[in-house]
């Protein structure tokens, strides 16, 4: 931060960026009207670090000294928290858990709570925006019986840190991390500033106690409260609940994490008794599909180190207007622009005057190139009016020539659409070797994807 003493910056509310003057659209993250005058810290900028939660004093240690530790993990009591986590709770993490309002992160966090409690360590659970009465109801709901488990509605920093030091716990929740404020710094409770120096805060909580810290952090699609953009690069890991709340399910995934594959992804279901891992994240993906039913099929993505089946579905339209609209959710827009200019380069399709619409079953987002082929063969379904046999899996990166690539892990891929019951995968060819007789399922490898459609059609 470059703070020379008392004065004002202008702070983008989404990403933390400063400048002197006041800007329209911040230039490091495209917001528009982002940037809100904030008072920088007055006099010197020291005052802030509570000298009992200071780092240890710091000298340079020989590398051969320190001594290794040994997966240190506790388990947070939730088997599928633990994996988004990279396989537990890290001790002297700062765990940052974004979601939208009502998505249940108030609920995910008392649930660990009582799970950590009752492995026998005290947990503080902090509120600013519930009373503990309010609390003490939706625990009594999810059945928590922690005895041993702290509410604190509070807000003031100092007044947090306090508690710390009294109760000595062994996690700390802090619910949520926009509501903190300590009375040290002049910008507004909520403002990036705020939000960010109180991140630092807890980082130095949880690095001195050695203890885990979870922030959870509010998404506003308005930015009225500072974005928990402008903490990912302070905490260890980010986790987000993705998707809608219109779903039964939650998924919760790691998009940044220093102890564990980013990417790894948790499936909740949303119980009157809280969230209910989904044994079976495939299986739940693909219940509600349609069978033949042109433009609709099912791809396998690698999700962190899971494999998980899902249901792409295009629909191809007449547009009302001279060109065509291409939209998506759940995979990104420009990634299917480029799929659908290769389709009619290479396979002569035309689309040009057609409205495109992906949709990914169920919420999930899907960041990978192997979901390529899957895309394409929705769309050429769709186009063709013609339905794919249900029991037909399809993945591979497609390239600009129409050239299907390798994909990463194809043999998981593979593997969790046999286990699902599948009869055929059709595939990049550079992966079948041995795939047919390792798993007894019939592979079918493609080099392009007019190859693919040659399968399907
Ligand atoms: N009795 C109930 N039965 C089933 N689900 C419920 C029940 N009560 C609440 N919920 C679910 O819990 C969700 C609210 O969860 P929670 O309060 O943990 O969300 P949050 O992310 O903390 O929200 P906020 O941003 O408002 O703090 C509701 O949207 C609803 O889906
Ligand atoms: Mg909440
Ligand atoms: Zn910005």
């Amino acid at each position: 931060m470059a703070t020379k003493g008392a004065g004002t910056v202008y702070v983008c509310q989404s990403c933390g960026n400063q400048s002197r003057k006041w800007l329209g659209k911040c230039p490091d993250c495209g917001a528009w009207n982002s940037f809100v005058e904030e008072r920088t810290r007055s006099a010197g900028g020291k005052e802030t670090g509570r000298a009992s939660f200071g780092l240890r004093q710091t000298v340079p240690v020989a590398y051969s000294d320190i001594e290794s530790q040994t997966e240190a993990r506790t388990s947070s009591g939730i088997a599928e928290f633990d994996r988004v986590l990279g396989g537990g709770v890290v001790p002297g993490s700062l765990v940052l858990i974004g979601g939208e309002p009502g998505i249940g992160k108030s609920t995910l966090l008392l649930q660990i709570a009582d799970k950590i409690s009752a492995g026998g360590a005290s947990v503080l659970y902090v509120s600013g925006e519930e009373s503990e009465r309010q609390i003490k109801m939706r625990g009594e709901r999810l059945g928590v019986e922690a005895t041993n488990l702290y509410l604190l509605p509070e807000t003031n920093l100092e007044s947090i840190l306090d508690a710390v030091e009294r109760i000595n716990p062994g996690a700390v929740i802090v619910d949520s991390i926009q509501t903190v404020f300590s009375s040290k710094i002049e910008s507004a409770p909520g403002s990036v500033s705020q939000v960010r120096e109180m991140a630092n805060q807890f980082l130095l909580l949880a690095k001195s106690q050695t203890i885990p810290v979870f922030l959870i952090g509010h998404v506003t699609k308005e930015g009225a409260l500072a974005g928990p953009k402008a903490l990912e690069h302070i905490v260890d890991t980010v986790l987000y609940f993705e998707g809608e709340r219109h779903y039964n399910h939650r998924i919760v995934r790691a998009t940044k994490n220093r102890f564990g594959a980013a990417n790894e992804l948790g499936v909740f279901e949303m119980t009157g008794a809280g969230l209910v891992a989904v044994a079976n994240p495939s299986e739940m993906f693909l219940q509600e599909r349609p069978r033949d039913v042109a433009g609709s099929v099912v791809t396998a993505c690698m999700e962190g180190t899971r494999p998980v089946l899902v249901e792409i579905q295009a629909l191809v339209s007449g547009s009302k207007y001279g060109t065509g609209r291409r939209m998506a959710q759940g995979f990104d827009a420009n990634r299917i622009a480029l799929l659908i200019a290769m389709l009619e380069k290479r396979v002569g399709f035309h689309l040009i005057g057609d409205d495109v619409f992906i949709n990914v079953a169920g919420g999930l987002e899907i960041d990978e190139p192997a979901a390529d082929l899957g895309v394409v063969a929705a769309i050429a379904s769709s186009f063709k009016n013609a339905a794919i046999d249900p029991q037909t899996v399809l993945f591979g990166e497609v390239g600009l020539t129409g050239e299907v690539r390798g994909a990463l892990q194809a043999q998981q891929r593979a593997r969790e659409a046999q286990t699902l019951g599948f009869k055929k995968i059709i595939m990049p060819a550079t992966n079948t070797a041995g795939l047919e007789r390792l798993l007894g399922v019939r592979t079918v490898g493609v080099r392009s994807v007019e190859e693919a459609l040659d399968e399907l059609f």
